[in-house]
């Protein structure tokens, strides 16, 4: 049965100025470029300048994804950014990067699902486009998680950074098969349980402050490889494909371990896997849009090519979306 499919039009990133090694890190805190490559794959990541605050990220990432579609913002009707780090409590970041582009009609707002941001976002990007109410779709992840880092924390100050990216999705018509283009499921889940394992100790409604990030890095990690798979595992089921029918697997970058450890027990081969984490570090919500946009503009992901996305975060929050490029 014909049904309408949200297809990438484009895609696009953009990361801040300054590149931050883990020799630069080491002046910081006690650690060593060689614990951060061996617990976590990560060499470099950049950091946002003051002036360089999340929706403008967004809105070069945004620029940079609709000059890949050749589309203008007039072209788009909805925005949908995630991020955890919003320029300010309100406005939305998704409003100021409307502005940014010079937008005044469509709608826009933003989504809150820590680093499954940019999975959600898609899902509810896809819903507009196939309820029919919007026709084209900007869905961005942009974040300076760096903000909300205690520079002093040697356990998680070396593993975050800053970035943005963005996707232009297209409601078009399918055949309504898995060979249609386009996102072909989403599969979202949360268990409110876990806060404690990963958050941000403060916040407007409670402590009146901004706060910073706390994380039991060890129990995340086995919640990331032990538990997340499942929503992998339910997009191959409800679109009848399976591990081999995958071009390109692009998860969340958090840790290359969790990453590498992921596509062995899903049954993907290493030579499909998308890694950025090297370079960028995690970036929570961008960090999937940011390593698409890399492996579509160095070649790997092709017209046709079917790529998993999947994350983990806060909350905790985990989901999947399986798209035909
Ligand atoms: O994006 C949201 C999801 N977040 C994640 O996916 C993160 C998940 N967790 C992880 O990636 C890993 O757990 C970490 C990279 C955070 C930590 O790796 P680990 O292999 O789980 O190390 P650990 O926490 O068990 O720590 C091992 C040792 C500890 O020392 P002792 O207690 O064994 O003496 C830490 O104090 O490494 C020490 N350590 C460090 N040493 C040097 C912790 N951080 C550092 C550091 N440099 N930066």
């Amino acid at each position: 049965m014909k049904r309408t499919r949200s297809i990438v039009r484009g895609v696009g990133s953009y990361l801040p100025k300054r590149r931050v090694t883990n020799y630069d890190l080491e002046k910081l805190v006690e650690t060593s470029h060689d614990w951060i490559v061996q617990r976590t794959g990560i060499e470099a990541r950049h950091i946002a300048d003051d002036d360089e605050t999340t929706s403008v990220l967004g809105i070069r990432a945004a620029e940079a994804a609709l000059a890949d579609a050749g589309l203008t913002p007039a072209d788009i009707d909805l925005i949908i950014c995630a991020t955890s780090t919003p320029d300010y409590t309100f406005p939305s970041t998704a409003t100021m990067i409307q502005a940014g582009l010079g937008m005044h009609h469509g709608a826009a707002f933003d989504i809150q699902a820590v680093c499954t941001g940019f999975v959600y976002a898609v899902s509810t990007a896809d819903k507009f486009l196939a309820s029919g109410s919007h026709k084209r779709a900007l869905v961005i992840g942009a974040e300076t998680f760096s903000r909300i880092l205690d520079w002093k924390d040697r356990t998680t100050c070396v593993l975050f950074g800053d970035g943005a990216g963005a996707m232009v999705l297209e409601a078009q018509e399918g055949e309504g098969t898995s060979a249609d283009r386009g996102v072909l499921t989403s599969q979202l889940r949360s268990d409110g349980r876990y806060r404690e394992k990963l958050y941000v100790d403060g916040g407007p409604g409670s402590t009146k402050t901004t706060g910073v990030l706390k994380m039991e890095g060890r129990e995340v990690f086995r919640f990331a490889v032990g538990s997340v798979t499942d929503v992998v595992q339910d997009a191959f089921d409800a679109t009848g494909t399976t591990a081999d029918d995958l071009a390109w697997f692009v998860p969340h970058q958090a840790n290359r371990r969790i990453i590498t450890a992921s596509a062995d027990k899903l049954g993907i081969a290493q030579e499909k896997v998308v890694i950025t984490v090297d370079r960028h570090g995690n970036t929570s919500a961008a960090s999937i849009p940011l390593a698409l946009d890399v492996a579509c503009k160095d070649g790997r992901i092709k017209k046709g090519d079917l790529v998993m996305i999947e994350a983990i975060g806060g909350g905790f929050t985990w989901g999947s979306a399986l798209i035909r490029w």
